[in-house]
């Protein structure tokens, strides 16, 4: 797949591409491309955002510079499945997740300040994402969230291809959190492994790891009623 990145803060991302499950995309592929507003923008000496009609406190990032933003990458072709990062935007979980890696061509919109102008909303996203129901200074690290979920659901990207298959809340795992995992030693300070795991019975590891994972979506389950 293509992801396209539309921020103010390109370098933010320097860390991310570095990843091992970006750089796997990539070599199978996929691409990452950055794209900074204010390359862009039509406005002079750089300006992306004003002060919102109406007044009030902080900026907002303009339309224009993010239409020019789209059209300067895209021209008057199609356009990839425009996603916009929002606090109010629909919640990003696997289902989300594995929507937007069906798609060929994803880009990815971040705003800063206050938020964009509501008419890129409006004409020029086509979903907004949020990450969970709180607010960040910038879509930089949402963007940053969804770019890595998807990422890693690419084919070849993990290295082992079922270890992104049988991940939490995947199908394989009916939706439910993941087990727990142990490695080496099988005793520390006399913290012990579940016996099963050192049984070499793979039918019944299935078993109780299945368990594990009922028990923990039990317990997720408990939470979320409590909140
Ligand atoms: N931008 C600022 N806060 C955000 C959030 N929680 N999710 C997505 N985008 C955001």
């Amino acid at each position: 797949m293509k992801l396209d990145i539309f921020t103010l803060f390109p370098e933010a991302f320097e860390w991310f591409g570095t990843q091992r499950s970006v750089t796997n995309a990539v070599a199978e592929g996929n691409e990452l491309r950055l794209f900074d507003y204010r390359r862009t923008t039509p406005l002079k000496a750089g300006q992306v955002d004003d002060s919102p009609y109406g007044g009030g406190a902080g900026m907002v990032l303009r339309v224009d510079v993010v239409d020019a933003a789209l059209r300067i990458a895209y021209g008057e072709g199609p356009r990839p499945r425009t996603v916009l990062l929002s606090p109010s935007g629909r919640l990003l979980d696997d289902p989300l997740a594995d929507e937007l890696v069906a798609e060929p061509h994803v880009a990815l919109l971040c705003g800063r300040y206050e938020g964009f102008d509501d008419r890129v909303h409006q004409h020029l996203a086509d979903d907004e994402v949020s990450i969970g129901r709180y607010v960040l200074a910038g879509g930089e690290l949402p963007a940053m969230v969804v770019a890595d979920v998807l990422m890693r659901k690419l084919p070849g990207a993990l290295g082992h291809e079922d270890s992104a298959a049988e991940e939490s809340y995947s199908q394989l795992l009916e939706g439910m959190p993941e087990y727990p995992h142990f490695t080496r030693p099988p005793e520390y300070r006399g913290w012990t492994v579940p016996e099963v795991l050192l049984s070499g019975d793979h039918g019944k590891v299935r078993e109780w790891r299945l368990e594990q994972s009922r028990i923990r979506a039990r317990e997720h389950e408990e939470l979320d009623e409590r909140q």
